[in-house]
C-alpha cells in the first residue's frame, strides 16, 4: 500500500486530534498536531510577557521567533507524541483554558504561520503522515491524497471540552467554554492569513451525533480506500 498524506482540518474541539492520533496509530503513520505547535508558541509568548489581555506584542515576538523551537517526542507510555518547547515537555501546559483563550491571536500572525507551516511541510515530507489543524488541506499539503473536514455543533464541542477539562480537575464554566469555542471559530475563520475553510476536495464529517469508535471506523475505512487508489 502506498504511504499517503492525510490532512484533517476543522473547527476547534470537535475531536480531530483523537481521530487523527488513532488513525496514525492504526496505520503506523506519524501524527502531527499542528494546533499544539501554535499553542506552544502562545505559551512562549505568555511566559515572555508578550501577551497583555487580548494584545500581542507582535514586533517583540517577531524578533524572538528564531528562539522558539517546537518539536514532538513519542511517549511510549501514552502511545502518543508529546509537545516540547525549546526542549521542555509542555504537553499539559499548552492545554489550559488560558492558552486556549489566547492561541487564536497568535495563530493569526503571519510570521508565526510562515514558520510553523515550513516546519510542518518538512515533517510531512515523504508521506505516511496524519496531520491535523485548520489549513493542512488548503495551505500545508494542498496535494494531500485524503482531506477530511471535521465539524460538530458549538454546543457539543463546548460540552466535550468541558468534560475534558473537568476530568483533569481544572475548574471551568460551560458557558465560558462555549464563548471561547465561538470566539475561536470567529477568529480562525476570519483571519487574513490561511483562514479556516474547507478544501474543495475535502470529505466533510459532522460528528455531533457520532461516538469516537464510530468516527474511528469511518475514517479508517476511508483512509484504506485512498491508500489502495
Ligand atoms: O486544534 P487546537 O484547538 O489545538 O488549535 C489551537 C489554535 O491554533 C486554534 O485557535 C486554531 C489554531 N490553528 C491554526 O490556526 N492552524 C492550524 N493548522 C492548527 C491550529
Amino acid at each position: 500500500m502506498k504511504k499517503i498524506t492525510i490532512a484533517i482540518d476543522g473547527h476547534s474541539s470537535c475531536g480531530k486530534s483523537t481521530m487523527a492520533k488513532d488513525l496514525a496509530r492504526e496505520l503506523g503513520y506519524v501524527y502531527i498536531d499542528t494546533g499544539a505547535m501554535y499553542r506552544a508558541v502562545t505559551l512562549y509568548a505568555l511566559r515572555a510577557g508578550l501577551i497583555e489581555g487580548q494584545e500581542v506584542a507582535v514586533e517583540a515576538l517577531r524578533s524572538q521567533m528564531p528562539k522558539v523551537h517546537v518539536s514532538f517526542c513519542f511517549n511510549e507510555q501514552t502511545g502518543r507524541p508529546d509537545t516540547y518547547l525549546n526542549g521542555e515537555r509542555v504537553e499539559d501546559a499548552i492545554r489550559t483554558l488560558e492558552i486556549s483563550s489566547k492561541v487564536s491571536l497568535v495563530a493569526a500572525i503571519d510570521f508565526v504561520r510562515t514558520a510553523m507551516v515550513a516546519q510542518q511541510q518538512e515533517m510531512g515530507q515523504g508521506g505516511g503522515i496524519v496531520m491535523d489543524g485548520r489549513d493542512i488541506g488548503t495551505t500545508v499539503f494542498p496535494e494531500a491524497e485524503l482531506k477530511v473536514f471535521v465539524t460538530a455543533s458549538a454546543q457539543v464541542r463546548a460540552q466535550r471540552r468541558y468534560d475534558e477539562l473537568t476530568a483533569k480537575g481544572e475548574a471551568c464554566e460551560l458557558q465560558e467554554i462555549l464563548e471561547n469555542v465561538l470566539e475561536r471559530d470567529r477568529i480562525d475563520s476570519t483571519r487574513a492569513v490561511s483562514p479556516l475553510r474547507k478544501a474543495e476536495d475535502a470529505v466533510v464529517l459532522d460528528n455531533s451525533q457520532m461516538t469516537i469508535s464510530e468516527q474511528k471506523a469511518w475514517l479508517l475505512e476511508l483512509a484504506k480506500s485512498r491508500m489502495n487508489d
